[in-house]
């Protein structure tokens, strides 16, 4: 294997590249990118990389470009942010509460915001569109750290239809605009309740950048059925997760990472239909910034 990466001369070109040789521009954005680039010299010496395949893998970032979002938690990327996050948490004492999972590439703003109030209402259904499967119903409450009950939060959530697609990315185009997708605003009281049509496990688009990498690494790219929440509440940190169905087969094979001990809770069928009782437990916010959402772009509708 050759060694030039630690030579004087690409030391020289890592500083020039990166940038941090000159006065202006970001120093932090320098400075990653100088660590990026030198990685990338030392994986094309570690593989003795060549042309074609540094070119070759190019146009593949290049073509898959619309697909980063999806690629990100497939190669496992989000999860590890998701573990960045609860080391730092660790080491600040800041723990404790549901566990945070991905929030994966499919949330869309915008989602109409109903009444969740089970002082007042006791219907609260997020499928608008026919579906023929089975009704999933889902309740439970919403608590801090000491059980007490979490006060008008907005429990955001959504999740793909009984064919694994979600509206607003359905290649069928059948689904009509947020179904399965609603913002869910609690009472007093932190309890939530809703319905809608059991969602059938995700698998990425045949042929599409996912894909095809999922299949040159030997790896499938199926989801288990799951539902995903943002929960928020003033006072309180908000929450990024979901819960994977704990009977499904790709329970414990999420090919994006995403499951988690804790959020995997078994339907109870004994009614017929599937029912899950699962109770969230959020932290108490330590700033304003604690109480807001990552700055991710997201899809709007
Ligand atoms: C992907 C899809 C999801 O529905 C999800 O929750 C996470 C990841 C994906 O396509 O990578
Ligand atoms: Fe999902």
């Amino acid at each position: 294997m050759t060694d030039i990466v630690k030579s004087a001369e690409v030391q020289r070109l890592l500083d020039r590249a990166s940038g941090v040789t000159e006065t202006g521009g970001n120093p932090r954005l320098k400075a990653i990118m100088r660590d990026l680039l030198e990685a990338t010299m030392q994986i094309i010496e570690k593989h003795d990389i060549d042309e074609s395949e540094f070119w070759q893998a190019l146009k593949f970032l290049q073509d898959g470009a619309g697909e980063f979002g999806l690629i990100a938690p497939g190669i496992g990327i989000e999860h590890f942010l998701d573990l960045h996050m609860d080391a730092k948490d660790a080491e600040a004492g800041q723990t404790g509460g549901t566990p945070r999972t991905i929030e994966g590439p499919l949330y869309v703003a915008g989602a109409p915001v109903v009444d969740g109030d089970l002082t007042r209402t006791n219907d609260v259904n997020l499928t608008q569109d026919p579906d023929d499967t089975e009704t999933l119903t889902m309740s439970g409450r919403v608590t801090g750290p000491d059980g007490e009950p979490v006060q008008d939060a907005l429990l955001h959530v959504w999740h793909a239809n009984s064919k694994g697609f979600y509206s607003h990315f359905d290649p069928t185009g059948e689904q009509s605009e947020f179904n399965n997708r609603r913002r869910i605003k609690l009472g007093p009281d932190g309890r939530y309740a809703f319905r809608s049509k059991m969602p059938r496990g995700y698998s990425c688009p045949p042929g599409g950048a996912t894909a095809n990498l999922m299949e040159m690494l030997g790896r499938h790219g199926d989801r288990p059925a799951h539902v995903h929440f943002f929960i928020e509440a003033p006072g309180y940190r908000a929450l990024t997760t979901q819960i994977n169905f704990g009977d499904d087969p790709h329970a414990h094979d999420d090919f994006a990472f995403g499951t988690r001990e804790g959020l995997l809770p078994v339907p109870d069928r004994s009614g017929g239909n599937p029912d899950i009782q699962f109770d969230f437990q959020l932290q108490k916010a330590r700033s304003s910034e604690d109480e807001a959402f990552s700055q991710r772009p997201r899809a709007e509708a």
